[in-house]
């Protein structure tokens, strides 16, 4: 397995598979890998010929007071898992070469982006996107591997790829839980034992929510409340319950077509997310 540390190095490992008609799948992350980035990495690789994994805290899509330097990392255990999952080769630029002191040019998807987790998170698609699609130009990926855990952030890169003619296929991939039912995120390492105990209510009310849209139930409401009042009473602290079509992200009253149930909430200081697709 390479590891690819500077720009070159990426462009020339490019380049040299691109002239042996190799399909490069991408599977980029920001590291502290865990099952559902390995998972990605599995899919990636029965669809390609070569896999590149990206590792890299990318600082514009965290705000001023978010956990930029306190993100969980460690890129010899990454190293290892991705070895071990037969990656081909690893990519972990440093900051100041993937962004030059006066960068400018950004990618900006205006319309999914503006709710969810860009309402609670000024300027957090913005950097996903741009790091995205420098992440698309330098591995030359004809595919790339993107979980459902992060579904606006899915969503809004297939978008980002219809709208500029990226000639990359997005592949969604399935949401991994802990099976207690935690939805696998890096960082759930931030979490204390209470507040771990605290967290799985947010998938309890999830599963809840989701058996009773198999019942039948289509109004958004009694599918929220389900969910609003099971992280209540852990004492959790919630940012958005909501209901939102899957095309749009735009509130949906009554299922009635395919939609995206969407949590984010706080426990302790920790932000967590989680979904399901309603379908
Ligand atoms: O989902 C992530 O880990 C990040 O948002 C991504 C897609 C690697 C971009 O930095």
């Amino acid at each position: 397995m390479k590891i690819l540390r500077s720009i070159e190095e990426i462009e020339s490992l490019r380049s040299e598979w691109q002239s042996r008609n190799l399909r490069i799948a991408l599977v980029p992350t920001m590291g502290y890998l865990h099952a559902g980035h390995l998972s990605l990495v599995h899919i990636a690789k029965a669809q390609s010929d070569r896999v590149i994994v990206s590792i890299f805290v990318n600082p514009a899509q965290f705000g001023p007071n978010e956990d930029l330097d306190r993100y969980p990392r460690d890129f010899d255990r990454d190293e290892r898992l991705c070895a071990e999952a037969g990656v081909d080769a690893v990519f972990y630029p440093a900051a100041t070469d993937m962004y030059a002191a006066d960068h400018s040019t950004w990618v900006l998807e205006d319309s999914l982006s503006q709710t969810l987790c860009g309402a609670s998170r000024p300027g957090h698609f913005r950097g996903v996107t741009t790091v995205v699609l420098k992440l698309f130009n330098l591995s030359g990926c004809s595919v790339a591997v993107f979980g459902r855990k992060d579904a606006q952030q899915a969503l809004i890169i297939r978008r980002m790829v219809r709208d500029l003619n990226v000639p990359v296929q997005v592949v969604f991939a399935p949401l991994v839980r802990e099976p207690d039912g935690l939805a696998l995120s890096s960082r759930n390492k931030y979490l204390s034992p209470a507040e771990r105990q605290g967290a799985l209510s947010i998938s309890r009310g999830i599963f809840q929510a989701e058996e009773r849209y198999r019942a039948g139930v289509r109004e958004a409401a009694p599918l929220l409340a389900v969910v609003q009042e099971s992280i209540s009473a852990a004492g959790g602290k919630i940012d958005y319950v909501a209901l939102m079509d899957q095309d749009t992200l735009r509130p949906l009253a009554v299922a009635d077509r395919p939609a995206l149930l969407a949590v984010a909430a706080f426990f302790g200081q920790t932000r967590l997310i989680d979904n399901v697709f309603l379908e």
